[in-house]
């Protein structure tokens, strides 16, 4: 009785888990949107069709992003990791990524050392880029240096703190969010590399 018990619960445990770790693909006109957002993943899975264009991994266990982690993936444009338990990003992680227009880093736990100064050299037409609710005590400013696409980005608002160099080249931004915020002064030092 008891081994039956723990034979169905071992099945049940299975069953579900396989399901659970499906992703769905939608396809509608040239929109390939592929879902697998809160699946309990704990890598980027590796059967995401390589025509996906919108990717959405968002509440995850993802914790290490990998090198080459979306490499077949050539046609993404929105990539969504928010909620997703990062804290290490490694160097090429991003690579491949040609189209990548979006990117949402949104709620994880990265800080000044999870970025390396590259990590986003490979995704020159990013347009959009959201690293808020992450724990920076300092702005990644080293790595937003040639994003010269930007228009959007949203960060943690950090007290006393200013914006570096990188922010120079950031020409196209036209929409800037904190959050959260704990900027409690803003002077005109904050800007002065924004607008130059
Ligand atoms: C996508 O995968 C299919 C098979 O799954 C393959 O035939 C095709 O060449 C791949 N396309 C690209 C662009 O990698
Ligand atoms: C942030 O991420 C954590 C852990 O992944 C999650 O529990 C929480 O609900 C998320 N919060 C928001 C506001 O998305
Ligand atoms: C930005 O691009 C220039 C020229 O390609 C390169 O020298 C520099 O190291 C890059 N910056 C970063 C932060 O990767």
């Amino acid at each position: 009785m008891n081994v039956l018990r723990i034979f169905y619960l071992v099945l049940f445990f299975l069953i579900n888990k396989s399901l659970s770790s499906k992703c769905t693909t939608t396809r509608t006109g040239n929109d390939v949107f592929t879902d697998c957002h809160g699946r309990g993943f704990r890598y980027v899975p590796r059967n995401v069709p390589n025509d996906t264009t919108c990717l959405d991994l968002s509440d995850n266990e993802l914790s290490v992003i990998s090198n080459f982690a979306f490499f077949r993936l050539k046609y993404v444009s929105s990539l969504k990791l928010s909620s997703a338990q990062i804290s290490v990003i490694e160097s090429k992680a991003f690579s491949g990524l040609v189209k990548l227009t979006s990117l949402d880093l949104r709620n994880n736990t990265l800080d000044i050392h999870s970025l390396l100064e590259n990590v986003f050299n490979s995704l020159p037409f990013l347009r959009i880029l959201d690293l808020s609710q992450n724990n920076f005590h300092q702005y990644p400013e080293k790595v937003l240096e040639n994003l010269s696409d930007l228009e959007r980005l949203s960060i943690n608002g950090i007290n006393e703190q200013t914006f570096g160099n990188g922010f120079r080249s950031l020409s196209k931004l036209t929409y800037l969010n904190f959050h959260p915020c704990s900027i409690t002064r803003i002077d005109n030092l904050m800007f002065l590399r924004t607008y130059n």
